[in-house]
């Protein structure tokens, strides 16, 4: 595995592959000692083009428990803001020897980019670019979604029959999309439900049912359901109803929790607007899984890390699997 740029193209193999080391990984984070040695002598640059809290933090945390020494980049307060290209940014960390570039940009299609360009020969992961993927969400989702499932006996198990509906700004969000593809790939259902304002325009060609009414959704007894951030940062007003009526029609609050099966998982990527898409009973029920997400996303970036830099050796891969 030389990059993980999305999930539309990751196999069902590398997705089972990648969770089921991240379960490995978690069985570390158990122990007195956390830290293992397994980058030791590695750099992971972190490459942060727009805000980040968890993703971040999580690549961070990940790195540091495999050992990997840790370059954080911000391009708040770097020379991008002087108009440094990406090309020249990511030469210049490979010249500080960058083994691995987890980058988040505004521009779908960078982490591609720098993947393929040949202007430097790290791994690449995308930590979310503009509204085209977050892979690492997703798989962390997925995690989350397979432990509160299966427990113990997860390894080596898909989501096949798993009802998953996934609400609101489907529109601007790259973690709908990561989703959709992988929740597909290892064989839930997935359902939609957004404004129709806020429903792309290729979603037809997407393995999803879509509905606009959340009531609806929830009627048909989902496994699972997914609250979305609404991104007001790029919303227009053609988009967007009133946040009132937005939280009447698709907001999950203490209404909706009581028409929900009692085992039904509530999720959310973070960061949350509390009291617009999800109310504080919902976030905090001990249904929602918003912090079990952060603590797996640890673990799934550990595994992706450690295939990135160490699996293929360790696992005998074939390197011939360059861009999952
Ligand atoms: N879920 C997520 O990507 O959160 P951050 O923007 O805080 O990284």
């Amino acid at each position: 595995m030389r990059h993980l740029l999305d999930t539309q193209t990751l196999s069902r193999a590398d997705a089972l592959r990648i969770l089921d080391v991240a379960e490995d990984m978690a069985d570390t984070q158990q122990r007195e000692v956390k830290k293992l040695p397994t980058l030791r002598g590695k750099t992971v640059v972190n490459l942060f083009f727009e805000d980040s809290t968890r993703t971040r933090i999580s690549f961070e945390a990940a790195a540091k428990r495999l050992s990997a020494d840790v370059i954080n980049f911000s391009a708040k307060g770097s020379s991008v803001s002087k108009g440094e290209s990406l090309q020249d940014t990511a030469q210049t960390l490979q010249a500080m020897g960058a083994d691995a570039v987890v980058i988040r940009h505004g521009a779908s299609g960078a982490p591609r980019t720098l993947a393929t360009s040949g202007w430097i020969t790290a791994g690449v992961v995308n930590a979310g670019d503009g509204t085209h993927e977050h892979p690492t969400q997703a798989l962390l989702d997925a995690f989350t979604m397979r432990k509160r499932r299966f427990g113990t006996e997860s390894r080596g198990r898909d989501l096949a029959g798993m009802k998953v509906t996934i609400v609101g700004d489907v529109l601007h969000s790259r973690v709908a999309r990561s989703n959709v593809w992988l929740l597909n790939t290892l064989g839930a259902d997935v359902t939609l439900v957004a404004p129709p304002t806020l429903v792309p325009q290729d979603v037809s060609g997407w393995p999803v049912r879509v509905v606009y009414d959340l009531d609806e959704a929830i009627a048909a007894g989902p496994d699972a359901i997914m609250m979305l951030r609404i991104q007001l940062e790029r919303m227009n007003a053609a988009y967007f109803p009133t946040e009132r009526e937005y939280s009447r029609r698709w907001g999950l609050d203490a209404r909706r929790m009581g028409m929900l099966l009692t085992d039904t998982m509530v999720l959310h990527p973070g960061p949350m607007n509390r009291g617009l898409e999800i109310s504080a009973d919902a976030a905090d029920s001990p249904r929602s899984t918003v912090l079990e997400q952060v603590a797996n996303g640890v673990s799934v970036r550990m595994a992706v890390l450690y295939l990135l830099l160490a699996g293929e050796r360790a696992h005998g891969g074939d390197e011939s699997e360059d861009v999952l």
